[in-house]
């Protein structure tokens, strides 16, 4: 598939002298704004092209890139849902700050849907807390998967919301590689954010925010509020590279494989292995390290280790090899949440 802001970005001339921003003034990739690389706050060329095949990609009516990470989405999907007039927003308890923080700068009060804890992860909702919050609240949003790889109750949140004409906000952060399947947060959500920095190779902030027909204006206008105006040509091109990503089927069936092989946490995303190692996760990790192999987190209880479709087989074969030969402990019921930021903020 066509890369329409890479391309541009090779296509320009070696002889290219730069009197214009930004002050390094070795053009490459890192760019501004100019006649022939279009404008991220209005876009006509590469990016309104770009855009709209990730939007086709992702099921949506428009999608938005963003250099500026998920937070930007996470404040454009509640400020839409504002300037609608919405005053209350149904979120889980343990949601992202950013979900606190725009809430807080926006003025929109939070309906806390309470989460229960195990092995010190917070547990996704279930449906009828689901839909005691939402009764209390103008709009409903989840995080769809958490960081510890598991599903709200999407298919039940989505009749709800369409049943009481409410919209459906999903901050998938941390599952943009699951736009081809069936539980993929784009799949119900009215306006949803893909972190796809963080599951899928962009760059680290790249971003995108989607919305169906009926919020896609109402995105747009919040969009333009956070997003800088300023936007990383680097940055813009992952984001579209990552989008049009294929799908690994083998590392995601390695996954599965793996997590059934290693005594792993069953969760429902492939992309997060979880592995209880209980009061020895510290020793494990350091263990690991010295071979040269990190995990994403230690939260006291458990080592979490994030695959992507660009993970190799052959790694997860090098994890499981080392694996097997650290010792476990006891999975603590009230974990120390060591390296891993669990927020439950403003409420
Ligand atoms: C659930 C969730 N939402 C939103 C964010 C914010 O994403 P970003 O760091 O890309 O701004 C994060 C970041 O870790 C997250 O975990």
């Amino acid at each position: 598939m066509k890369l329409h802001i890479a391309d541009m970005l090779r296509a320009q001339s070696a002889e290219h002298i730069s009197f214009h921003t930004p002050g390094h003034k070795h053009a490459g990739g890192d760019i501004t704004e100019l006649s022939y690389s279009d404008n991220l706050y209005s876009p006509q060329g590469v990016i309104k092209r770009a855009e709209e095949d990730a939007a086709k990609i992702l099921g949506a009516h428009s999608s938005f890139f963003l250099t500026d990470g998920s937070t930007s989405g996470v404040f454009s999907m509640i400020y839409a849902v504002k300037a609608a007039g919405g005053e209350r927003l149904a979120a889980s308890e343990f949601s992202h700050p950013s979900v606190f923080h725009a809430c807080k700068a926006l003025g929109m009060k939070i309906v806390p849907i309470p989460q229960a804890v195990r092995w010190g992860i917070p547990m996704q909702p279930d449906e009828k807390e689901v839909a005691k919050a939402l009764q209390r609240a103008d709009a409903l949003l989840l995080t769809s998967p958490d960081y510890y790889g598991y599903f709200p109750p999407l298919a039940a949140a989505k009749e709800l919301c369409r049943t009481q004409k409410k919209p459906l906000l999903c901050d998938g952060a941390h599952g943009s590689h699951l736009h081809f399947c069936e539980r993929y947060a784009g799949k119900f959500a009215d306006m949803w954010v893909d972190g796809v920095h963080k599951s899928l190779p962009a760059m680290t902030q790249g971003a995108v925010v989607s919305a169906k027909e009926n919020w896609a204006a109402q995105l747009g206008e919040a969009v333009r509020v956070f997003r800088t105006t300023s936007p990383a040509y680097p940055i813009l091109a992952s984001v579209e590279y990552a989008v049009k990503y294929p799908r690994n089927l083998v590392i995601e069936e390695a996954s599965e494989a793996f997590k059934r092989g290693h005594g792993c946490l069953i969760n429902d995303d492939w992309s997060k292995i979880l592995v209880p190692f209980g009061e020895k996760s510290s020793l494990a990790q350091a263990a690991l390290e010295k071979n040269n192999i990190y995990p994403e987190f230690n939260d006291g209880n458990f080592l979490m280790f994030y695959l992507s479709p660009c993970t190799k087989k052959e790694e997860l074969g090098t994890l499981g090899a080392l694996l097997d030969g650290l010792p476990r402990g006891e999975v603590g019921e009230d974990a120390p949440q060591g390296g891993i930021p669990i927020y439950r903020e403003g409420l």
